[in-house]
């Protein structure tokens, strides 16, 4: 193996949980980080550059088994946080990891049993209705009016998940799908920054993808007879206002919303970015105008990424 390769993925491995500060799903979140950064940096091939970020994205599970670069990377990690402080409480497959790296590296006497054991916690998401939580939140921000700006405290944690340094001017005018975002994960929807086989969600397209995907089944196209709940997220068709692009542009898809209720014609949403003004508000669509579909999100939905192969995308039934 190539010692440089291990000690990339080795370095690199957490980052994105230095960067945000956010630890759910870091591993996934860390191989989508790094990908344009090595991709960028133009100094590793394609492979190595794949077995690099194979390797960040597995290295949370550490329950199955993958590549040797990826292997390498777990064992160093539990390694390294054994080492780090003897008084942290251990993971049942870390255990397992520790014991057989000792064995390995003849450090025969350590031994794994006189730490503890992962205690289990007993709080359970079961009855939690993250729709319903997802419409509350959506509603609350919404009613804040959160402007797109650097100095909106507000806008600042929307934007937080996305950690490339010029994200504020890019999103600026952009940021209706960050917001859906925020607003699932602070309901308990904890989704990666993007999904192994579609775009990011930090756009409307990447919801799309993700929603429509066989293994979620989560999008509903519009039709005549189709009533949104609360909690669905509402998918737009060329709803940006014409001052805003060419002329004869038909855009597909480009503006995202979360129902808050619907009724006599017309829904009531909270948006992001409504109508490009760069502003977060309840607004209200009339039924069927401009609306492409809806994305209900299942209450128990769970990201499956451990059912991924990074370097193929293959989702494992
Ligand atoms: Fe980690």
């Amino acid at each position: 193996m190539n010692p440089e390769i291990a000690a990339v993925t080795g370095m690199l491995h957490d980052l994105y949980y230095y960067r945000t500060g956010i630890g759910d799903n870091h591993a996934h979140n860390g191989a989508e980080y790094a990908r344009p950064m090595l991709r960028d940096l133009e100094i590793f091939t394609e492979q190595e550059q794949k077995l690099i970020l194979s390797a960040i994205f597995h290295h949370s599970d550490k329950k199955n088994i993958h590549g040797e670069y990826d292997e390498l990377l777990k064992d160093a990690d539990v390694m390294q946080h054994f080492l780090y402080n003897t008084k942290f409480d251990i993971y049942e497959n870390d255990a397992k990891r520790l014991k057989n790296l000792f064995h390995e590296f003849n450090l025969n006497n350590l031994s794994v049993y006189d730490f503890n054991f992962e205690k289990k916690n007993g709080f359970t998401a079961k009855g939690i209705n993250k729709r319903q939580a997802l419409a509350k939140i959506a509603e609350t921000l919404a009613k804040r009016e959160i402007v797109g700006e650097e100095y909106d405290e507000d806008y600042n944690k929307i934007v937080k998940y996305w950690p490339e340094v010029n994200c504020h001017e890019e999103l600026k005018y952009s940021w209706c799908a960050a917001f859906i975002y925020h607003c699932c994960f602070e309901a308990g929807f904890k989704l990666p920054i993007r999904h192994p086989n579609s775009d990011r969600y930090v756009g409307v397209l990447g919801w799309f993808q993700w929603a429509s995907l066989p293994e979620v089944g989560f999008y509903i196209e519009d039709s005549e007879d189709f009533v949104p709940e609360r909690g669905d997220i509402i998918v737009y068709n060329n709803i940006i206002p014409k001052e805003y692009k060419q002329a004869n542009d038909i855009l597909p898809r480009d503006h995202i919303g979360i129902v808050l209720s619907s009724d006599k014609g017309t829904y009531t949403v909270a948006e992001g970015n409504v109508d490009n003004q760069n502003k977060a508000g309840v607004v209200t669509r009339k039924l069927h105008e401009n609306v492409d579909g809806f994305i209900r999100i299942c209450n128990d939905y769970e990201y499956m990424g451990w059912k991924y192969d990074y370097k193929t995308g293959v989702y494992k039934e």
